[in-house]
């Protein structure tokens, strides 16, 4: 009897060990949920900055690598930035209604994005979201539902112009960046769109946190208004309530991590993981690119560096074998954990001709992700076998692609075709490593795109001289990243025909609440880096609405959501009452010197340069040099710009920056040198 006992629990210990490697993959209970699509990030805000502004070669590589199907990271989604004129992160987004009494669809720079993306991959889906607004939705309170009809306006306006202006259909649309949801106003919202003919346009709610979303599904109405119930950062976990509400479940912001190989390691985790632990079928990457200026916050948290392309090759595993529309299979049955840790899904075709699974292994340490922490685990290397039956059971191979990261200064893999293996007796057995990432498809058409090594980085280019004739009216200059306030190109004619207009007229309401310690503006352009700088340029500042001071810059030394903290040295001037200061600060309140020369500075154009050569700062105002003095050791460093000292218009023209040390401004212009010899290092 014991040894009978003995016996069948070694038996049974053994059968539960061999069962253990072995994973079912087949669709006898059906399938599971419907797979949404894998995306990136435009926005939130500004980090596509730069882009537009790269030469075409490098620019449309870059396009390749991030939409281009069966070619790279061939993303399904397309989230961007609905432009609120205020700071998010990286510099303001146009709105398309700086103020009340108009409209425009051509600001920007995430319309061209969503185009090229349509371009490259027809069937991308578009997804906009606002994380500011412009301040007359407030009427002077920074409650964006203060009126619910005139936001939902607002925003279907945004709808409405990507179709008529651009033939763009956006296929969701959010509510309000990780802020305050208000439920009626997604009530108010699905009544406009679907009295205007959008009825297609699908509402993603919340963009914020689970706690949040949970109000949601306290009301039915609400719930039946939305489409998609999307989360930020959810750690690939999802509450009861959210997987029964019998909505899809999305990560719609997501990643954020330091591109290198941990970061790697943490998108690979959380594309399986956000299914198999969250039953999310949606994750989206903030952000898409980084193509802003460095030393700006958040550096390279960023699928792709506009000057490395580090990690577009994870995304391969699944966008590249999978399409919207596709299911995955249950839990259990294509769906799981692997017992030696990782994990795998498998994304299926509607007709079930077609199957991937999805594997990864990646080790703790190597898929930290910036948030949430993540719980300790271990991973070893492990044989995994699949048995595929159901209507799995006739394949008869699969093609295999690998990922290897690697973390000891050995050259990664990523992609990498490595043939097909044989389904025996419709069994596959595959070995995995920490750190890997395996694919098996049925696809035969993935392709590991490559296109040859893009040219060296580049520090920016001096002499920098823009007189902003080349660029369309209404566009934001490529290389002015405003971090308050909204530039656009404007066609003032005469000698100075096209100029850039500081917008915006009033406080917007925030994304981040610093931005409300500074009710001015700034626009930062070049290099961090930069010490001793010359800068000149001509400003108006004149008829209603128009600005009190206005200022140029150098060695400033802060932006995003602490702009208002810049140190520098800021040559503001009064042109109404003429008067002027240098200040070492952005808010004007540190005065170096300041003095007033009427009979200088005049009413109408004013060209000023500020010339920073050591310790000794020199301005003038109209050929007259109004002040030479000693200034501050700190900041050595920072960007030149210009700003106003409040919300109001404000012209600048012929901006024009040199080397202080070599101050021969030259006739060159300084965009077609960007264009050309400015190749992929636009920040450095
Ligand atoms: C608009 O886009 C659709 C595809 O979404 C295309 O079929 C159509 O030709 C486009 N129309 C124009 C005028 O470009
Ligand atoms: C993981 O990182 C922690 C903290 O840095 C370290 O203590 C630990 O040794 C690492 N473990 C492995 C397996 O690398
Ligand atoms: C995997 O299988 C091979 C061949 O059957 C065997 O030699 C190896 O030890 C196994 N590895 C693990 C980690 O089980
Ligand atoms: C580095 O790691 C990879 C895989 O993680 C391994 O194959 C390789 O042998 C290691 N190289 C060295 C020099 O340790
Ligand atoms: C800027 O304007 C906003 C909105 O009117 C106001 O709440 C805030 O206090 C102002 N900030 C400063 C520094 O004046
Ligand atoms: C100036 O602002 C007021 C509202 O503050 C507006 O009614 C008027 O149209 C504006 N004028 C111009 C030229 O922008
Ligand atoms: C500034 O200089 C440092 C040190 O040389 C370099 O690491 C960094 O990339 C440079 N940054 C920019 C924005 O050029």
């Amino acid at each position: 009897m014991a040894a009978h006992f003995w016996s069948l629990a070694w038996l049974l210990s053994f059968l539960t060990y061999a069962h253990c490697d072995l994973y079912q993959v087949n669709d006898q209970i059906g399938v599971g949920r419907r797979f949404d699509g894998i995306g990136g990030l435009s926005g939130g805000s500004a980090t596509s900055k730069l882009l537009i502004a790269y030469p075409d070669q490098q620019r449309n590589e870059i396009l390749d690598y991030l939409f281009k199907p069966k070619f790279g990271a061939s993303l399904q989604i397309l989230k961007v930035e609905i432009g609120g004129d205020a700071q998010a992160s990286d510099a303001t987004e146009a709105s398309h209604m700086h103020v009340e009494w108009e409209e425009n669809y051509q600001r920007g720079y995430e319309w061209w994005l969503m185009k090229e993306a349509k371009k490259r991959n027809p069937n991308i889906q578009l997804y906009g979201l606002p994380w500011a607004f412009p301040g007359w939705l407030g009427h002077g309170t920074q409650n964006p539902y203060y009126d619910r009809q005139k936001l939902a306006n607002y925003i279907y306006k945004w709808i409405w112009g990507a179709k008529v202006y651009h033939n763009l259909t956006i296929d969701y649309i959010g509510i309000w960046n990780e802020q305050n949801c208000d439920l009626q106003y997604i009530m108010v919202l699905r009544d406009i769109l679907d009295r205007n003919g959008f009825m297609n346009t699908k509402i993603v709610a919340t963009d914020s946190w689970w706690s949040a979303i949970s109000d949601i599904e306290l009301y039915a109405e609400v719930t039946a208004a939305v489409d998609a119930l999307g989360v930020h950062y959810p750690g690939v976990l999802s509450p009861d309530s959210a997987i029964n509400s019998g909505k899809q479940l999305w990560s719609s912001e997501d990643y954020s991590s330091f591109n290198d190989e941990v970061g790697g390691g943490c998108w690979a985790r959380i594309l399986n993981q956000n299914y198999v632990k969250g039953l999310m079928t949606s994750t989206i990457a903030w952000n898409l690119i980084d193509s802003f200026y460095q030393a700006l916050p958040w550096d390279r948290d960023s699928l792709m560096t506009a000057r490395e392309p580090v990690e577009w090759q994870l995304y391969s595993h699944t966008t590249q074998l999978s399409e919207i529309g596709w299911r995955y299979l249950p839990h259990d049955h294509g769906v799981g954990m692997l017992n030696q840790g990782g994990s795998y899904v498998t994304l299926v075709s509607p007709d079930l001709s077609h199957l991937t699974i999805v594997i990864e292994a990646m080790s703790h340490n190597h898929s930290l992700c910036i948030r949430p922490k993540l719980p300790w685990y271990t991973v070893t290397t492990q044989n995994v076998t699949f048995v595929l039956t159901g209507s799995f059971s006739k394949i008869s191979q699969l093609f295999i692609w690998q990922s290897t990261l690697t973390f000891n200064g050995t050259t990664p893999t990523y992609f990498k075709s490595l043939g097909t293996v044989p389904v025996i007796n419709g069994q596959v057995t595959i070995i995995i490593q920490p750190d890997q990432i395996i694919s098996l498809t049925t696809l035969n058409d993935a392709t590991h795109g490559e296109y040859l090594q893009p040219p060296p980085s580049a520090p920016f280019p001096l002499p920098f001289i823009e007189n902003f004739e080349d660029y369309p009216v209404s566009s934001e200059p490529y290389t002015m990243a405003p971090q308050q306030g909204s530039y656009d190109v404007v066609d003032v004619g005469g000698e100075h025909g096209k100029v850039m207009r500081q917008m915006v007229l009033q406080t917007p309401i925030a994304w981040c609440s610093g931005t409300l310690n500074y009710n001015g503006t700034l626009n930062v352009v070049g290099s961090f880096n930069w010490t001793d700088i010359t800068i000149s340029t001509d400003i108006l500042l004149g008829g209603v609405n128009a600005s009190d001071g206005a200022f140029i810059g150098v060695r400033i030394n802060n932006g995003g959501c602490t702009t208002y903290a810049a140190m520098g040295l800021f040559f503001f001037t009064y042109p109404n009452d003429g008067r002027f200061s240098l200040t070492s600060d952005v808010l004007g309140k540190n005065v170096i010197v300041s003095g007033r020369e009427s009979g200088v500075i005049v009413p109408g154009w004013n060209t000023l340069t500020l010339s920073v050569k050591g310790t000794v700062a020199t301005g003038i105002c109209n050929g007259v040099e109004l002040f030479s003095v000693l200034v501050p050791s700190f900041p050595a460093n920072g960007f030149a710009g210009v700003g106003t000292d409040i919300y109001g218009y404000a012209d600048f023209d012929n901006i024009q920056i040199t080397n202080a040390a070599d101050p021969s401004a030259s006739k060159k212009k300084s965009k077609a040198l960007y264009f050309q010899k400015e190749s992929h290092d636009v920040s450095a």
